[in-house]
């Protein structure tokens, strides 16, 4: 049996089984839809369960727009975590920070990345198409789904995240 926080693989009487352990929801703005177009190829071909929330073509859209539906999917619990695609990355983060309980990091390396999940417990990875090509944007994906949260001292300070929440949101 192999371990990975992405599926679990196990075999019943000689039989593979892959069971999904995150369902991830991704969604661009035109800026992004190339790069976006890039991740949603390699999730399918690592068996990763996703869904696309737009948007569609390169036409000019409103990043804010994507986000929203993508956070909506998250709160709902139909999606685990999502990564967000806009020009830099930043619009996409500003956007799903202003969700309760989301973690949005925008990375442009495997730096971040790792340290994102390890002491965030990032649960939206935001980048830019315009900054990254594929393959740095695949090796920082890869991080963030395979990365798991260290917890512990790094609990005490999303506590106190999760405190200001209560305090500044209304919903
Ligand atoms: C679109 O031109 C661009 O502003 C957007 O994709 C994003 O980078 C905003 O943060």
């Amino acid at each position: 049996m192999t371990h990975n926080l992405v599926y679990e693989d196990f075999w019943v009487c000689g039989i593979h089984i892959k069971e999904m352990k995150m369902n991830i929801a991704l969604a661009s703005d035109h800026a992004g839809y190339e790069l976006k177009r890039g991740i949603i190829a390699y999730l399918k071909e690592k068996g990763i369960a996703h869904w696309d929330f737009g948007c569609d073509s390169e036409e000019s859209v409103d990043y804010a727009d994507y986000a929203e539906k993508a956070m909506n999917g998250i709160l709902s619990g139909e999606h685990d975590r999502a990564i967000l695609v806009c020009g830099s990355g930043l619009g996409m983060a500003i956007v799903a920070n202003k969700f309760r309980g989301i973690r949005a990091t925008p990375c442009t390396d495997g730096y971040l990345s790792e340290m994102s999940r390890r002491h965030n417990d990032s649960n939206c990875l935001t980048l830019g198409g315009r900054i990254l090509p594929l393959d740095e944007a695949l090796h920082i994906v890869d991080i963030w789904l395979e990365t798991g949260y260290e917890g512990g001292r790094h609990q005490r300070r999303i506590d106190k995240i999760s405190r200001i929440e209560e305090k500044n949101f209304k919903a």
